[in-house]
C-alpha cells in the first residue's frame, strides 16, 4: 500500500471566550493589588470568566465548531477530537462531551493533560495521527476554566489567570506544513505550579482507609516559573527551528504562551524577532492556559494579520514542568 497525503496542515480556528469581563480595577476590590501593579509586572488588564453553570465543553465546542466552518468541512469528516484541558467538566475527560456537541459522531474523543503546554503537546500528538496515514482530520482545542480552581483571596495567583477555549482544525496534505517541533517535561520542578488532589483521609473499615475527592487551588513559585520560562522557551524555539531547518529570520509570527508580557518580551529579545511579529492579546484574557494559543492564533487570523503560507512559531510552557514549540506554515 502507498500512503499519501501525510503531510500535516492547520487549515481553521475558531474561539470562545466567556462574557463576563473582570478588570483590574474592581479586581483590586476584592484582593490588595492596584491595576498599576498588575499591568506593570504582567501586561494583563482585564480577564473573561465563565460563570458557575458554564463548562469547558460548551465553550470548547463554540471554538470547534469555528474552527470546523472556516476548514470548510463537515463535523462528520473528523476522525479525532483532542481536548487540551487540565480543568475537565469531569475527571474521566470532556473531550467525548464536545464530540456529542459538535455532531462529529464518526471521530474518537479523548483528553490531553499538559497544562500551558498542552495545545503544543495536542499539535504534535495529532501530527503522529497523520503522519502515520490513520486519520485525515483531527479537531484539537486547548480549553480551561482555571477561575474555578483560583484562590480569589491570593494575589499572588489570582490576577494571573482568565478562561477561554481556543480550536483548530489539522488536516492530512500532500505537501508538510509543520516544519518542526520539539516537547520537553522536567518533573523535579514539578512542585513550582500545581493544581493538585488535597489528601482527606475517608475511613472505611478499622484496617483500611481511603482518599475523598478533592483539589487545592492552584499554588505557584513565580519566580521560579518565570526563570524557567525565559530560559527553556529560546532553548525550545531554537531547537524546533533547527529541525525545520529555518531561521529566525524567516519567521512571520511569533505566539506564545500568553503568561506574562514580561516573558513575552524576554524570549523574543533573546531569539532576535522584532516585537511587531510577537502577537500579544494577554491584557485583554490574561492566561488562559492551554486555550491561549489557539486564541491568539485564531484573532490574528480573523484580523488579516496571519495570513495563507506565513510562518508561525508557537510555544507553550507551564506546569509539569513541560514546554514546547511547533513551527509550522498556516493554511495549505
Ligand atoms: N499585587 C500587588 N502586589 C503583589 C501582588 C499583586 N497581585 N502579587 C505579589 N505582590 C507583591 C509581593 O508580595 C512582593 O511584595 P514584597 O516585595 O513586599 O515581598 C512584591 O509584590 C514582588 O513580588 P514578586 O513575586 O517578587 O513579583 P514578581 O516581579 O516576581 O512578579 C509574577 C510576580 C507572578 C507576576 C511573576 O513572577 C511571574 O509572572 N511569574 C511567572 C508566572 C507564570 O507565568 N505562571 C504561569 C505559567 S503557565
Amino acid at each position: 500500500m502507498i500512503l499519501q497525503n501525510l503531510g500535516v496542515a492547520i487549515t481553521g480556528s475558531g474561539s470562545a471566550l466567556p462574557a463576563n469581563c473582570l478588570d483590574n480595577e474592581t479586581l483590586s476590590k476584592l484582593v490588595d493589588t492596584s491595576d498599576e501593579w498588575i499591568a506593570s509586572r504582567t501586561g494583563i488588564r482585564q480577564r473573561r470568566l465563565a460563570n458557575s453553570s458554564q463548562s469547558v465543553s460548551e465553550i470548547a465546542s463554540i471554538a470547534a465548531k469555528d474552527a470546523i466552518a472556516m476548514a470548510g468541512i463537515s463535523p462528520l469528516d473528523i476522525d479525532l477530537i483532542i481536548l487540551a484541558t487540565s480543568t475537565a467538566d469531569d475527571l474521566f475527560g470532556s473531550a467525548c462531551q464536545i464530540q456529542t456537541q459538535i455532531g462529529a459522531t464518526n471521530a474518537v474523543a479523548f483528553d490531553l493533560t499538559a497544562a500551558c503546554s498542552g495545545f503544543v503537546f495536542g499539535l504534535v500528538t495529532a501530527a503522529q495521527f497523520i503522519r502515520t496515514g490513520v486519520y485525515q482530520n483531527v479537531v484539537l482545542i486547548g480549553g480551561d476554566i482555571l477561575s474555578r480552581w483560583v484562590d480569589w483571596q491570593d494575589r499572588s495567583t489570582c490576577v494571573l489567570f482568565g478562561d477561554g477555549a481556543g480550536a483548530v482544525v489539522i488536516q492530512a496534505t500532500e505537501s508538510d506544513r509543520l516544519l518542526g517541533f520539539e516537547i520537553r517535561s522536567d518533573g523535579t520542578q514539578n512542585n513550582c505550579l500545581n493544581l493538585s488532589y488535597s489528601p482527606e483521609s475517608q475511613p472505611l473499615t478499622p484496617g483500611i482507609e481511603v482518599g475523598k475527592g478533592n483539589f487545592k487551588p492552584i499554588t505557584m513559585n513565580g519566580k521560579e516559573v518565570y526563570r524557567f520560562a525565559v530560559q527553556r522557551v529560546p532553548e525550545v524555539i531554537d531547537k524546533a527551528l533547527f529541525r525545520a531547518n529555518i531561521t529566525t529570520e524567516q519567521v512571520d509570527w511569533l505566539i506564545l504562551h500568553q503568561a506574562n508580557q514580561r516573558i513575552l518580551d524576554a524570549v523574543a529579545q533573546r531569539l532576535n524577532i522584532p516585537s511587531h511579529k510577537v502577537i500579544s492579546n494577554l491584557a485583554s484574557y490574561g492566561n488562559t492556559s492551554a486555550a491561549s494559543i489557539p486564541i491568539a492564533l485564531d484573532e490574528a487570523v480573523r484580523n488579516g494579520q496571519i495570513k495563507t503560507g506565513d510562518t508561525i512559531v508557537a510555544s507553550g510552557f507551564g506546569a509539569g514542568l513541560t514546554w514546547g514549540a511547533a513551527i509550522f506554515k498556516w493554511g495549505i
